[in-house]
């Protein structure tokens, strides 16, 4: 079953007088439970195109098929629905709640949801322990790491089971060895919970992970260019 398709995407920035096509034509097919890389230079639209697929950011033209619905012509109440039910993401930031507990930031997307406190709590603290966070529930974001914050991030983000999860250079803050900790967590998540993962790195390393790998070249979406391994 296809997640995502896309059929000749197009979007323009407007900088003083000039347009420029930062998408041009861009074609894209994900399927359920696939790992599916975006990588490519600075600039070049990885976070644009992110933010299209998570109804965040709209487009000039083209088909755009996220989860079944049609993100073409949606108001902003259709697009909020459509990202509270539909669309997790995990950011290079983490973006935690700073005045909040590991356990509350991890309980809000179930509390939206409709939980009663004690049931998100349950299993937000479930979600946190399969993270490797189990002693550290009640810290708040200030006494945590780089990697444990991102941990915190990853947890929030699969808690309430979303089908579709949008990374945006989710170790682009960290370090080597919690890069490696943090792919590691999630592609043994992904295993276990079948979710759609899009990636969007420029860390080939991560991006190793992915099911298929493409790369945005020229406004379009291609096969990456692996470098080949002797
Ligand atoms: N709101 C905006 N207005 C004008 N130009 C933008 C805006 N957002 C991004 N851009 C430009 O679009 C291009 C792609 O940006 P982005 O998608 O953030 O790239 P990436 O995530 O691959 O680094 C860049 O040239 C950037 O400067
Ligand atoms: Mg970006």
């Amino acid at each position: 079953m296809s997640i995502i398709k896309i059929r000749n995407l197009v979007k323009k920035y407007h900088i003083l007088e000039k347009e420029f096509s930062v998408l041009d034509g861009l074609d894209m097919d994900v399927e359920e439970g696939e790992i599916f890389s975006i990588e490519g230079k600075s600039g070049i639209g990885k976070s644009t195109l992110l933010n299209i697929l998570g109804a965040m950011d709209s487009f000039d033209s083209g088909e755009v098929e996220v989860c079944g619905t049609n993100l073409s012509d949606m108001d902003e109440r259709g697009k909020e629905s459509f990202r509270a039910e539909k669309i997790a993401f995990i950011f290079q930031h983490h973006l935690l709640l700073p005045d909040f507990s590991a356990l509350e930031n991890v309980s809000i997307p179930l509390l939206i949801k409709g939980y009663s406190t004690s049931k998100a709590e349950k299993e937000a603290i479930s979600m946190l322990e399969k993270v490797g966070l189990k002693e550290r529930i009640h810290s708040h974001p200030s006494q945590l790491s780089g990697g444990e914050s991102a941990r915190v991030g990853v947890a929030r983000a699969l808690v309430a089971g979303k089908k579709l999860i949008l990374a945006d250079e989710p170790t682009g803050n960290l370090d080597r060895e919690n890069s490696r900790n943090l792919m590691g967590l999630i592609q043994e998540l992904q295993k276990d919970l079948r979710f759609s993962l899009i990636l969007v790195t420029h860390d080939m390393e991560l991006a190793a992970l992915a099911h298929k790998r493409n790369q945005i070249f020229q406004g379009k979406l291609k096969p990456a260019s692996v470098p080949q391994t002797v």
